[in-house]
């Protein structure tokens, strides 16, 4: 989508995750207070998102407020504070009658919705897709594109209609990012069968990523869902999960409290190379090159001709690899995008525990905890 917005994937937090419909006006500021101490927000997360349940009911002209119980000062003084913290707010809304928690959707009323959320001062919309029926999706997306651009504030948009009907193939023009699967939940290797719907853990979710990197790109994204990072999985799991998200040119909007965050968690959302690695401005989504036993290979190619290069170990167990960067098959993914490298070498460095580690020249051994994941840059200087 060619506006300009959202040139790198977009960062931020959202309530959804953690909170789920208990929200207030109490949290999101307590939270966008923590963003902005914990130095999330310097690490690059702006937008503070409100998902389902802010709503209260439309008067009688049509227009939507905020439920006056849980939001009673109102969207509009959420949103100065939030702007005088220098961060960014997103609300969220659905294009069908109603949205999944039962609140007032915005079908049929998406023009004033759009204009009352840029009078509120609203950067972000997230569009969900319950309650539908016969609405076609495409056409649906356009109607509250066409609305937030006639309403004249620069808001993007994030598509969330689960992957049903292949958003990436019409969302471009449409939104800036479109997700690719229903929900994700905390849990690394599972799926939860619910019945009418199914959640995802992180490696479901990855796997369902095939194929589509060729959608993506600056200012339009593939969205495998928020971060489930700090949510109760162990450290390796969240590293691994933060990582692939990464080279997945992903939107990163952390899902938990911030309020209370461990060390642990803090220190992944905000490893500043790791978060490089997703805000590069080539703004390509990286790929898996090769699956070894329980090791998966990703490679992204990154701004001067650097390259991220992620192992992930999906087994229960450690594994230990060998990697051969002079084998003909890697060698030559890795050259045709150099630049400035010398004798087609590299120079290695581990962005998780921040140590230089060598270069291409050697071959690479090392072991791999279960579920995590070992990560470099390459440099061609
Ligand atoms: C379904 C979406 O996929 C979730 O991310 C969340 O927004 C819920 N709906 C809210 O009801």
């Amino acid at each position: 989508k060619f506006d300009g917005l959202a040139l790198t994937p977009p960062m931020g937090w959202n309530s959804w995750n953690k909170f789920a419909c208990d929200i207030d006006e109490k949290i999101i500021r307590e939270v966008a207070d923590a963003i902005v101490s914990s130095g999330m927000r310097d690490a690059g997360y702006t937008y503070i998102n409100i998902d389902d349940c802010w709503h209260g009911q439309r008067d009688s002209l049509g227009f939507i407020h905020a439920d006056p119980v849980k939001f009673p000062s109102g969207i509009k003084a959420l949103a100065d504070y939030i702007h005088s913290k220098g961060l960014k707010i997103g609300i969220y809304s659905d294009a069908g009658s109603q949205t999944c928690g039962g609140r007032p959707g915005s079908r049929g009323y998406e023009f004033q919705d759009a204009l009352t959320y840029a009078n509120w001062g609203i950067d972000y919309l997230k569009y969900d897709w319950c309650n539908t029926e016969s609405l076609n999706a495409e056409g649906a997306y356009k109607t509250i594109t066409a609305a937030l651009r006639k309403a004249g504030r620069p808001i993007v948009l994030s598509i969330c209609e689960w992957g049903d009907n292949k958003p990436w193939e019409w969302a471009e023009p449409i939104g800036h990012l479109w997700r690719t699967t229903g929900d994700i939940y905390n849990c690394f290797d599972c799926i939860k069968d619910h019945g009418t719907w199914k959640a995802f853990g992180v490696l479901a979710i990855l796997d369902m990523q095939d194929g589509l990197r060729k959608y993506a790109g600056k200012g339009h994204w593939n969205d495998p869902d928020m971060l489930e990072v700090g949510n109760g999985m162990p450290q390796n799991e969240d590293r691994a999960h933060f990582a692939m998200w990464c080279m997945l040119a992903a939107p990163l909007i952390a899902g938990n409290d911030p309020r209370q965050m461990s060390k642990e968690t803090l220190q992944i959302l905000t490893n500043k190379e790791v978060i490089a690695v997703n805000q590069d401005t080539l703004g390509i989504q990286g790929f898996k090159y090769a699956t070894k036993d329980s090791v998966e290979t990703w490679l992204k190619p990154l701004a001067g001709g650097d390259w991220a290069v992620c192992f992930l170990n999906r087994a229960k167990t450690p594994a230990s690899i060998q990697f051969d960067w002079q084998e003909k098959t890697i060698f030559d993914e890795l050259s045709q995008r150099e630049l400035n490298a010398k004798d087609h070498t590299y120079q290695l460095k581990n962005l998780w525990t921040g140590k230089k580690s060598g270069s291409t020249a050697k071959p690479l051994r090392a072991n791999i905890p279960a579920h995590d994941v070992l990560m470099f840059r390459l440099s061609a200087k």
